[in-house]
């Protein structure tokens, strides 16, 4: 139950970051979560590409290579040296002027978070959980676009409080056209007549990439899965739900508004998702260097 911190290449046990960071002054970071197999980062390189494509999307420019990355992550999870672990990179735009205007800021900070790992109880798997359908819309793309992964959180932070208000577990996130989008952590998959079905990237979404690892295994193993611009009431009348994130990875979803999904139980799909899903982080394609995404 060991918590170790990595801030610019100096490991320590706590760490306190300066009040003129733009991360803690203004959510002017990027950030990344990363859990573990046997203590191996999984799907370290994919997500090393997508903190870098969110750096770019608020033109920042991150200090570290991918190199240099796997090395601070290796040396941070063997000094915390838990069995399985959550890692979370950090990079904020570091210190400057008390003024939003990044430009004063000298160099990005980059921090490598390693704690024990968080896990969902295993009850929630069995039931599933319950999702509220929220009033708080996901940001438009045009504002700030949900597909770079930020540190200002406070859209999903709004959307959770209020799905917590309403007696959920999480909530679900429409888009300012009112369709589908996402969960505040997650991305949202449900079946209809044993086709998949996910609110596509254009939706404003997060790329996420147990997202795009479900897809490919669902497509793999026979499963059709289509992407498009999703109405509410396909999903309050589908056969089944389930959210997929890096530490929860495939959760079934049962209830929505406390109105049962289905059979009220986790459907077959979302029993065969999570089996792939784990078989694969078993497999070695997770801990592959030379493995990309096309985010
Ligand atoms: N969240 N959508 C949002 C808004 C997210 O924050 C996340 C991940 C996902 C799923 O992406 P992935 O499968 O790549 O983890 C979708 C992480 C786990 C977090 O912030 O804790």
């Amino acid at each position: 139950m060991t918590t170790r911190i990595n801030f610019n290449g100096d490991i320590t046990e706590n760490l306190s970051i300066s009040f003129y960071d733009h991360g803690f002054l203004f959510g002017d970071s990027v950030y990344e979560v990363i859990s573990t197999n046997k203590n191996r980062p999984c799907f370290l390189y994919p997500h090393l590409q997508r903190l870098q494509n969110s750096a770019k999307g608020i033109s920042m420019n991150i200090p570290w290579s991918s190199e240099k990355f796997t090395e601070e992550i290796d040396r941070t999870l063997l000094a915390a040296g838990n069995e399985e672990s959550y890692i979370r990179l950090i990079v904020t735009r570091g210190e400057g002027a008390v003024d939003i205007d990044p430009s004063s800021c000298s160099h990005p900070n980059v921090i490598v978070y390693v704690s024990d790992e968080k896990k969902y109880p295993e009850e929630l798997y069995m039931s599933g959980v319950n999702l509220a359908v929220v009033s708080v819309k996901r940001n438009a793309k045009e504002a700030l676009n949900p597909g770079i992964k930020t540190g200002n959180y406070l859209n999903n932070i709004l959307a959770v409080v209020e799905a917590h208000r309403l007696g959920a577990h999480d909530a679900i996130m429409l888009n300012a056209s009112g369709n589908l989008a996402e969960s505040t952590t997650s991305n949202l998959f449900f079946a209809h007549n044993g086709t998949l079905f996910t609110p596509a990237l254009g939706c404003g979404i997060l790329p996420g990439i147990t997202r795009s690892m479900v897809m490919r295994l669902a497509q793999e193993n026979g499963i059709s899965v289509e992407e498009g611009s999703l109405p509410l009431e396909a999903l309050i009348s589908s056969d089944e739900i389930f959210i997929t994130g890096t530490v929860k990875r495939v959760m079934p979803v049962t209830q929505i508004d406390g109105d049962s999904i289905g059979s009220g139980r986790p459907g077959p799909i979302s029993k065969k998702m999570m089996r792939l899903y784990e078989n694969l982080l078993d497999s070695e394609l997770p801990y592959d260097p030379a493995f990309k995404l096309n985010f």
